[in-house]
């Protein structure tokens, strides 16, 4: 595959009004509840990335008639719960791990085999996390050693049993995964997560007409729960603009001097808006403006000035809810006056890369004092160094984009190796941050 290298020029001054794809995670849920449902389901916002067609096309190879995405409208015929077709070959999930995850959940279900692989990136990531849950629902999970794709999923013909499972991690992905299968089990299947995650999965299921209980526990923990055996009534899909590709934009205008951005129709889901909250506390100047609901969930224009910031300790109840946001969340914190310091966020090691690993490197590289904790990052704001900056991009997307907000505050070049990975979740990335003011170029290296 051809290297895309961005070539970065320092500085700039961050303006204008913009629109950001399709929440990522939305999208893969409108496919997936749309191809399951009863009757025709449409998507308008849908995301046209890498990640989502991975999904998209995964359920075209089980027979799903789907039209689209033309602007981000699809069109999804959906077959009902147990009208999925077996795959004529291996189903692949590119570099997607919420498309693989998910799936597992809906494909334990079914009574054919089906085989799931993935790229580079998503061969290393852990699958184990879904094949408990999912063996001891009685499903049949053949992996790799040490517990990576390929992952085969047998058809045994039997129901699967419904479990009342406690994530073992806060993870949307996993819980998603058991709620999904649960529709398929015998009797009541519950997730209990010991943090609050993403709850697009339980708000879609609702929005399909399928009943799905939430019951807090307490500050932290949430248990969603449903009975298997129902059905779901096609609808119609308005997928909000991905806030944690905002999230890009909001740190840009944040960091750099005289910049005044608005983001328009972003997701503002409760379980999201981490990256907000962090930032505020670094004294962001951010306003939510036009709060409206589309679809079951809540969407505003997030109006974003520069300020000073200031290193924080991250509170740890807000990791959960900007786990995608720590890439360019350390970016804001290179950029702020003294220390940051994130702890508890070992999940941050088993993303699309290392995203603790990847970015102190990364952050190294263009003279920032970053320096990588088990759990977190311990980062000294400061000048970026006057150097041209060499970082890799480690087949993460979100190091790609976090690294080239950076360079606003740079004193020279920054070169970002492999960023073809950036259409994986924003295909037009590279357009709007010319268009709001940065000077970035792709090159075929
Ligand atoms: C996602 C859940 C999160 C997130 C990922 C999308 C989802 O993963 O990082 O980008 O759509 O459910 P985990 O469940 O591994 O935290």
């Amino acid at each position: 595959m051809s290297n895309i290298q961005f070539i970065v020029q320092p500085g700039g001054t961050v303006k204008g009004r913009i629109r950001v794809p399709g929440d990522k995670s939305i999208s893969h849920r409108s496919i997936m509840l749309g191809s399951i449902a009863e009757g025709v389901t449409t998507v308008t916002g849908f995301l046209e990335g890498e990640d989502a067609l991975a999904t998209l096309q995964a359920f075209r190879d089980m027979g799903v008639e789907i039209e689209g995405p033309v602007n981000g409208e699809v069109t999804i015929h959906g077959v009902g719960l147990n009208g999925l077709k077996q795959p004529a070959k291996p189903l692949d999930m590119g570099n997607s791990g919420t498309s693989t995850r998910l799936l597992a959940g809906i494909v334990a279900g079914q009574d054919f085999d089906v085989t799931l692989i993935g790229d580079a990136s998503l061969s290393k990531r852990p699958m184990k996390r879904v094949v408990d849950p999912l063996t001891e629902m009685g499903a049949v999970i053949a992996t790799n050693e040490g517990g990576t794709l390929p992952m085969t999923i047998r058809g045994t013909g039997q129901k699967l049993k419904a479990i009342d499972y406690s994530l073992p991690m806060a993870s949307a992905q996993v819980k998603s995964c058991v709620l999904l299968a649960g529709l398929y089990a015998d009797g009541k299947t519950c997730a209990l997560e010991p943090a609050p995650t993403r709850d697009h999965t339980e708000r879609m299921l609702n929005g399909f007409g399928y009943p799905v209980s939430s019951e807090k526990l307490d500050a932290q923990q949430t248990k969603a729960c449903l009975e298997g055996g129902g059905s779901l009534k096609a609808c119609h899909i308005d997928v909000p603009s991905d806030i944690s590709s905002a999230a890009f934009f909001m740190v840009a205008a944040a960091i750099s001097e005289g910049s005044d951005l608005v983001i328009e129709h972003v997701g503002m889901n409760p379980t999201r808006t981490g990256v907000i909250d962090i930032l505020k506390l670094m004294g962001a100047d951010i306003q939510l403006e036009n709060f409206h609901e589309v679809g079951g969930e809540p969407v505003a224009d997030v109006h974003i000035k520069y300020a000073p910031l200031s290193g924080i300790k991250i509170p740890e109840e807000l990791v959960a809810l900007a786990i995608d946001e720590f890439p360019v969340l350390f970016v804001a914190a290179s950029a702020a006056q003294g220390t940051t310091v994130l702890t508890g966020a070992e999940e941050l090691r088993v993303k699309e890369s290392d995203r603790i690993q990847v970015m102190a490197d990364a952050l190294q590289a263009v003279g920032i004092d970053a320096q990588p904790t088990p759990d977190g990052m311990i980062i000294n704001g400061a000048e970026q160094s006057a150097q041209k900056g060499e970082i890799q991009s480690h087949h993460d997307h979100r190091i790609s984009m976090a690294m080239t907000v950076a360079g606003l505050r740079a004193k020279a070049p920054i070169v970002i190796e492999d960023c073809a990975n950036v259409n994986t979740s924003f295909p037009i990335f590279l357009d709007l941050i010319n268009q709001v003011g940065m000077n970035v170029i792709a090159k075929e290296a």
